[in-house]
C-alpha cells in the first residue's frame, strides 16, 4: 500500500505559527470526515452526483471491451495517436508516462516487444501539430479522439484534419484507423462515429474529464502500449476498498484532504506544490494541477456564497526543481503545502563509477544514482523542516501499475473530501465551460451569436 506521512506538517516539528495539532485536528474533524466519507459512499451510484468515477474500477464491461479491442488490433499499428485535451488526455499521459519503459518512442520495435508508440496531442500549436504529422506514417497509426463533450473545438478541429488526412492516404478505410471515446448522448462525435462507422468507447454517465482516467479514456491508450489493466484495476480496488474507512485515523486521503484544507484555511498554505522525486512520475503533476485545480478552485460554495477558494497546484520534479523552485519554497512566502512523493524501490539501481578517487566528487564513487536522489529528497525535505516549511510524503514500494493506480484513485478521493470540507461543488467547471463558449462564439458557431457579439463589443475596449 502507499503510505503517508505528515509528521513535517505537524507543529512538533515546525512549529505553531505553521504547523498544526495533527492528532487533535484529526480527532476534532472525526465526525465531520466519517460523515463525508458515508455520504460520498452513499451518494456515487446517484445519478446527477458525478461520483460514478469511484465505480470505475469495478466496471467489468469496459474493461473486458477495452482488452479484446487492444487485441484485436495487436500488431496492427506502429503508432498511438491520442487526440484530446485536459482531462481527457491527462490521465492517459501521466499513467503511461509512468508505466513504460522510459523514452518508449525512441525505442525499436523489438525493444517495445512489438508494441506501437503512443504521442498525446493534447495542444493546438499549429507547429507542433505539423511537426507529429510529418513523422507519423498516418497508414499504421490508430488516432483515438477522445472528448467527454463531443465538442471540444481543439479536440474537433484536430480530428477533421486527421480524419482528411487518413482518407486521403487510405481511402475508405481510413475508418478502421480511428477509435472514438466519448459521452453517449452529448455532443457532436458520437452521432459522427456512429454515421462514420467508427468502433466507440462510451465514457459513463456522471464521469468528468479530469475523473476520468480509470475509464475509457485512459484505459484504453494503456491497454494499447501494453500496460495490464487488471494490474491497474486492482490497484484500484484495494485502495478503494482501504479507502472507505470512515476513520480518518485509517484513511489517508482523508487525511491529506484535512491537511490541505486546514493548512489553506488556519495557516495560510493557498499553493499545493506536488513534487515526485522521479522522471517517471512527472506528468501525475500535471494530472495533479488540472485535478486539483478544476475540482477546488470556485467562485461560490454550495450555498450561494461568492467565496472565490481554490488552493493553487504547482507542479514540480525532483531533483531538478531543487535547482529551481526549492529557494523560493526555502525562503519565499510561507504559503505553500508541498507534497513530495517517494519511491522505495526503483526499477534499477545505477552505480557512480570509483572514479576521480582524490577529487572533489570523489565521494560519489561507489555510491549509486538511487542514494543519491533519495540524500536529495532527504535533505530538501529537513531543510524545508529547518524552515517551518510544511510537507508531506507519499511513498510508493515501487512504480507499477498497481502503485500508480493506487496513487491516481487516492489523490482523487482525497479531492473529493476537500470539496465536501471547502463546501463547494467538486465536480463542475463553469470557469472553463466559459471559456469554452467564448471560442465557440469566436470560431462563428451556430448558436453562439448573442456571445459573439458581446465577446466582440469587450474585445473592442481591450
Ligand atoms: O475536467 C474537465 O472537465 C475538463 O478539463 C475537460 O476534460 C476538458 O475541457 C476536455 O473536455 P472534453 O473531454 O469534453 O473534450
Amino acid at each position: 500500500m502507499l503510505e503517508l506521512n505528515y509528521r513535517n506538517a505537524d507543529a512538533v516539528v515546525i512549529g505553531e505559527e505553521n504547523g498544526l495539532h495533527l492528532e487533535e485536528e484529526f480527532n476534532n474533524y472525526k465526525d465531520t470526515i466519517t460523515h463525508i466519507i458515508a455520504d460520498l459512499n452513499k451518494r456515487k451510484d446517484k445519478p446527477g452526483q458525478w461520483l460514478q468515477w469511484m465505480n470505475l474500477g469495478y466496471s467489468e464491461e469496459t474493461i473486458w471491451y477495452v482488452k479484446e479491442f487492444a487485441s484485436m488490433v495487436e500488431g496492427r499499428f506502429e503508432n498511438i495517436l491520442v487526440l484530446g485535451i485536459g482531462g481527457s488526455a491527462l490521465g492517459g499521459l501521466a499513467v503511461t508516462e509512468a508505466l513504460l519503459k522510459p523514452y518508449w518512442n525512441l525505442l525499436t520495435k523489438e525493444e517495445r516487444n512489438n508494441l506501437p508508440r503512443i504521442f498525446f496531442l493534447d495542444n493546438i500549436d499549429p507547429d507542433s501539430i505539423n511537426g507529429l504529422l510529418g513523422i507519423l506514417d498516418l497508414k499504421k497509426t490508430l488516432v483515438n479522439v477522445i472528448t467527454k463533450s463531443g465538442s471540444t473545438a481543439e479536440t474537433m478541429s484536430q480530428y477533421m484534419i486527421l480524419k482528411n488526412l487518413l482518407e486521403q492516404e487510405l481511402g475508405d478505410d481510413y475508418r478502421k484507423n480511428i477509435v472514438v471515446t466519448t459521452d453517449k448522448n452529448v455532443g457532436i462525435l458520437k452521432q459522427l462515429a456512429d454515421q462514420e462507422g467508427y468502433k466507440t468507447f462510451i465514457i459513463p454517465d456522471d464521469v468528468g474529464g479530469r475523473f476520468s482516467v480509470f475509464s475509457a479514456v485512459g484505459l484504453l491508450p494503456m491497454a494499447l502500449v501494453g500496460i495490464d489493466i487488471d494490474e491497474i484495476t486492482n490497484g484500484i480496488k484495494d485502495m478503494d476498498l482501504a479507502l472507505k474507512n470512515i476513520d480518518i485515523h485509517q484513511n489517508i486521503a482523508a487525511q491529506n484532504a484535512l491537511i490541505h484544507y486546514l493548512m489553506d484555511t488556519k495557516k495560510g498554505k493557498k499553493l499545493s506544490v506536488m513534487m515526485p522525486y522521479s522522471s517517471r512520475l512527472k506528468y501525475v503533476s500535471d494530472w495533479y494541477v488540472q485535478l486539483w485545480a478544476e475540482s477546488l478552485g470556485k467562485e461560490f460554495d454550495r450555498n450561494g456564497n461568492k467565496v472565490n477558494i481554490g488552493p493553487t497546484p504547482i507542479k514540480a520534479v525532483g531533483a531538478t526543481d531543487q535547482h529551481s523552485q526549492i529557494q523560493l519554497y526555502n525562503e519565499g512566502p510561507n504559503d505553500k503545502l508541498i507534497n513530495f512523493i517517494r519511491v522505495k524501490e526503483f526499477d534499477t539501481v545505477l552505480e557512480i563509477p570509483k572514479i576521480f578517487e582524490y577529487t572533489g566528487i570523489g565521494y560519489l564513487g561507489g555510491k549509486t544514482i538511487n542514494d543519491l536522489i533519495n540524500a536529495e529528497a532527504d535533505s530538501t525535505k529537513v531543510t524545508l523542516a529547518d524552515y517551518s516549511r510544511p510537507t508531506i510524503t507519499i511513498t510508493l514500494p515501487k512504480i507499477n501499475g498497481y502503485y500508480v493506480a493506487q496513487l491516481l484513485y487516492m489523490l482523487e478521493v482525497q479531492t473529493a473530501i476537500a470539496g465536501e470540507l471547502y463546501n463547494i461543488d467538486t465536480f463542475n467547471q463553469p470557469g472553463v465551460e466559459q471559456a469554452k463558449n467564448y471560442t465557440y462564439a469566436l470560431m462563428g458557431r451556430s448558436g453562439y451569436e448573442d456571445s459573439a457579439k458581446q465577446l466582440q463589443s469587450k474585445m473592442a475596449t481591450l
